[in-house]
Parts: structure tokens; C-alpha cells; sequence
């Protein structure tokens, strides 16, 4: 049995004020809604992590955060250390986000190395994954998923990576209100899968939760976390709103 996982992704959104208050609501709806094993993964912007961890007093209630610098530690002015985001409570870490990818040129190699990194400070990287609108409608998704699965997890044992967690996130599909359907989604999850399964063995693929990214509501994620390989979601703008977010985590049956 994989695990399901819920993880809302704030991105450079909300104030410290806000932030609390909507971290508190989720573990409030949490604790009175939810009575299922479903884990929700809350991701603040770095400045809020310690104040919103104290807050998340329920079990399978987490905290995560958005990226983490390569190196250990040193002179990397403005930059934040995955030890850091331990010792902060962070039990999770995003790394390959397509934001992190488009804007801030983050590429396979630099990606392997953050994700040693992150493991060896005891974190579960969510390593994202996903095609752009023009290499999906050259029909080159699977070949771009490839080198993105390969350029980061072939420099990995699969022991070293047994916490790893993978978000297949559509670019198209990231804030703009357009979702893969459930079929496409399914599909690529499959792909990864099979992907996971050639280079590190069956019970590894079996184990690792892969989450759906990209425009999931309380509408449409019960179908989309219906299918075999979608094991979660991975959710930005719906995370923003605590009624949403728990909508999208009790879509799970
Ligand atoms: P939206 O849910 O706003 O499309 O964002 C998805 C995402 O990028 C989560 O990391």
C-alpha cells in the first residue's frame, strides 16, 4: 500500500498573519473531518516554516518546504541549507518545481545534487516532474519526462532514495485552470512507474507515491486520485483556501 498525500504548495503566497491562520484552520478541519490515513503535507514560504510546524499538532499533518540549496552549508548569501529546513521542522522538500526550472534555470545535474543533499539531512524530497504545452503538443512528453526521471534518479541507489516522492506536474496545467484529465494523468504516472520500475526494481515502483499536479480543485481531484498510479495531489492555488484543501484531501475514498 502506497501512502496518499495531500501537499498544498503556497508558493510566495501569504502574509505571516495569514499563513497561520490558514495552517490552523486545515489542522482544525483536519482533526474534526478527515478519518482517513491521507497525509497533507503544508508548504509556507521558508520565513513562515517554524511558526506554521508548531501549529501542525495532528499526526498526519506535515510540513514541507519549497527548495534547498545544494551545498551543505557556507557562503551562499540568501540561500537556505536542507539541514536548516530540518532543524525547522520540515519533514518534506520540493526540489525540480517547473517555477524553480523556468525562472531560476534549475536543471537535472544541480537537481541530483539538491536531492543528496536533502536526504542526507533526512528530508523527502517531492521531486517534480512535467512537459511544457509546446513538447506535449510535439508529442514529446514522455521523452522530456525521461530525462527528467533519468538526469536526476539514475545517480541514486534505490536505498538512497526509499523516502522519494514524485509530483508529475503539466506546465499547461500549473495555474491556468486546465487539468490533464484523469486518462493523461494516469498515463504518465504509468510511464514514471515503469520508468522507477526498470532502473530500480518492482517493489521500489510499487512503493513510491507519485502525486498529480497542475489546476487540482475540489471538483475534479475525486477523479483524478481515482485512478491506479495517481497516489495524491500536489496543489497551489486550491491550497490557498483551508475549505478547498480539505475538500481535495477528503476526495479520496
Ligand atoms: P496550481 O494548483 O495553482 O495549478 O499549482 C500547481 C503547482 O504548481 C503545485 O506545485
Amino acid at each position: 500500500m502506497r501512502k496518499k498525500i495531500v501537499a498544498g504548495n503556497w508558493k510566495m503566497n501569504k502574509s505571516f498573519e495569514e499563513g497561520l491562520a490558514l495552517a490552523s484552520e486545515i489542522v482544525n478541519f483536519y482533526k474534526d473531518e478527515v478519518h482517513s490515513d491521507v497525509e497533507a503535507v503544508l508548504i509556507p514560504p521558508f520565513i513562515h516554516l517554524v511558526s506554521v510546524g508548531r501549529l501542525l499538532d495532528h499526526p498526519h499533518v506535515q510540513l514541507g518546504a519549497q527548495n534547498c540549496h545544494q551545498e551543505v552549508s557556507g557562503a551562499y548569501t540568501g540561500e537556505v541549507s536542507a539541514a536548516m529546513l530540518s532543524s525547522a521542522g520540515a519533514q518534506y522538500v520540493i526540489l525540480g518545481h517547473s517555477e524553480r526550472r523556468q525562472y531560476f534555470g534549475e536543471e537535472e545535474g544541480l537537481l541530483a545534487k539538491k536531492i543528496r543533499t536533502a536526504l542526507a539531512a533526512g528530508l523527502k524530497p517531492i521531486y517534480c516532474v512535467g512537459e511544457t504545452k509546446e513538447e506535449r503538443e510535439d508529442n514529446r512528453h514522455f521523452d522530456v519526462i525521461e530525462s527528467q526521471v533519468e538526469g536526476a534518479l539514475s545517480v541514486f541507489s534505490a536505498e538512497e532514495l526509499k523516502t522519494l516522492v514524485i509530483a508529475y506536474e503539466p506546465v499547461w496545467a500549473i495555474g491556468t485552470g486546465l487539468t490533464a484529465s484523469p486518462e493523461q494523468a494516469q498515463e504518465v504516472h504509468a510511464f514514471i512507474r515503469n520508468l522507477l520500475e526498470k532502473r530500480f526494481g518492482a517493489s521500489f515502483s510499487q512503493l513510491v507515491p507519485i502525486l498529480y499536479g497542475g489546476s487540482v480543485n475540489p471538483t475534479n481531484a475525486a477523479e483524478l486520485f481515482s485512478k491506479r498510479d495517481i497516489d495524491g495531489g500536489l496543489v497551489g492555488g486550491a491550497s490557498l483556501k483551508s475549505r478547498d484543501f480539505i475538500n481535495i484531501i477528503q476526495s479520496f475514498v
